[in-house]
């Protein structure tokens, strides 16, 4: 029997019948309802083309659909779907080899694959745990981990905290958002010094001189694309080892190529001792994992640990291709100059533009913070859902958000072209200029 389709406007309804109104949804006066996508391009129901700005949450790395990575997926499909790590397998081993020769940074690293980002930082936690026998584990105000209970309890953002109570001995520290939240007559510098006192204080204090991590994403994504400088993310990892515990980079976002570096805290002098992956690692293929340096992994000798879905042989087939099409020079050479691109356009549209705050961010990951007021910098909540509405109906680009609301998040596939980089930037245009003048 052929599966029943649907409508734009029965997917609607039965959208708010049979699933859960926890799940947000962009445009809520417009819905998307998708029928296929391709490349950077997404297609609705109607046949209208969409540059996809967003990638499916920071998920399709390569493109959607790529050609040569489901070709690798379905060739194991037709082999094994699923054969779980009792059994042995070719397709992790490959897999973890090409990801830990993306990781000279770490050293010697041995990887445990998860279903996604979530669990992947439940590992993470759980390793450092047992390598350093202490319970104690930080997290930047503005991050976002996770919705387990470890992981939520380590995700510092409001929306996302509404059913503690939560994990004992978890703890927030305030992060860098100099734009937002720096008090006034510092400079950056003084601000961060601030930042890593306040961090040394919490451990010594709050989590009694004894640390088992701190977890850090490299750039805030759902955060609004935030990071620190290079004396910043040195002497965090310098306080950290100074207690004991291990620095987790959360790259669930910030891996696989999309800041124009293989990894994200490569940018900075931020070698990890763990490193979380998810999303773009599967171009869109539900697989996660985490690598950690193999003294810190031989904690788990002896205990047993893994996950049903992790190393799934399909999604361990595609890993592998991502990395091998993430590494090839053209890839690293379009996500440099299409991010150079996006970020030249911004800056011009920015002179323009009085809702534009500021635009920051590295590679293909790039963040517009939309403000009423630039003296005051109060956040444009409401401009910012009319600029992304607009840019939806009438510029054909689909977009994201984070922050608090009003951070327009810009995080294409890497396959983008210039032309699809001028299209994002005119439907921004068209919208910024629509939405200011009715404001
Ligand atoms: C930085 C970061 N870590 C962890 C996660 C959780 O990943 P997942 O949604 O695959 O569970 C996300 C998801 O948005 C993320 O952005």
């Amino acid at each position: 029997m052929t599966p029943r389709s649907l409508t734009a406007l029965e997917i609607a309804a039965g959208r708010s019948r049979f699933l859960v109104p926890a799940y947000l949804q962009y445009h809520p006066d417009c819905p998307v309802a998708v029928a296929r996508a391709n490349g950077a391009y997404v297609y609705d129901l109607e046949g209208r083309e969409y540059v996809d700005a967003f990638a499916g949450v920071v998920t399709i790395s390569v493109g959607h659909c790529d050609a040569e990575v489901l070709e690798a997926e379905i060739a194991q499909m037709r082999l094994a779907q699923h054969v779980t790590t009792l059994y042995h397998h070719e397709a992790p081993v490959l897999a973890a080899e090409a990801l830990a020769a993306t990781m000279t940074d770490m050293g010697d690293v041995q990887l445990l694959f998860t279903g996604t980002g979530t669990e992947a930082t439940e590992f993470a936690v759980h390793l450092a745990k047992l390598h350093t026998g202490s319970s104690v584990v930080l997290s930047l105000r503005n991050s976002f981990h996770g919705r387990t209970l470890m992981s939520a309890s380590l995700t510092a953002q409001e929306p996302w905290r509404n059913a503690g109570p939560y994990a004992v001995d978890t703890h927030h520290v305030a992060g860098p958002y100099a734009y937002r939240e720096m008090p006034r007559g510092m400079d950056e510098a003084m601000y961060e010094a601030h930042l890593l006192a306040e961090l040394e204080r919490t451990i010594k204090h709050t989590g009694g001189g004894k640390l088992a991590a701190l977890i850090v994403e490299p750039i805030q994504g759902n955060g609004g694309v935030l990071y620190g400088s290079n004396e910043f993310y040195g002497r965090l990892v310098e306080i950290v080892h100074r207690y004991g515990g291990l620095v987790i980079a959360d790259e669930v976002q910030t891996g696989f190529g999309r800041t124009g570096k293989w990894w994200g805290s490569s940018h900075w002098p931020l070698p990890p001792d763990m490193r979380d992956m998810a999303k773009g690692m599967g171009n869109g293929n539900p697989v996660g994992g985490v690598a950690a340096r193999v003294d810190v992994a031989a904690a788990f000798k002896g205990k047993a640990h893994f996950s049903t879905y992790g190393a799934n042989p399909v999604a361990m087939r595609g890993v592998t291709k991502v990395v091998e099409i993430v590494g090839r020079a053209e890839t690293q050479r379009n996500i440099q100059t299409r991010g150079e691109q996006l970020l030249t356009c911004l800056g011009e549209l920015q002179q323009r533009h009085p809702l534009i705050g500021e635009v920051r961010g590295k590679g293909l990951m790039i963040g517009v913070e939309l403000v009423r007021d630039r003296t005051t910098r109060a956040v444009a909540g409401t401009e910012t859902l009319a600029v992304m509405d607009h840019c939806r109906t009438h510029g054909g680009v689909l977009l994201g958000k984070g922050g608090a609301g009003n951070v327009l998040r810009i995080k294409p596939p890497y396959c983008i072209s210039a032309d699809d980089i001028n299209t994002i930037i005119r439907a921004l245009d068209n919208a910024l200029t629509t939405v200011e003048s009715a404001g």
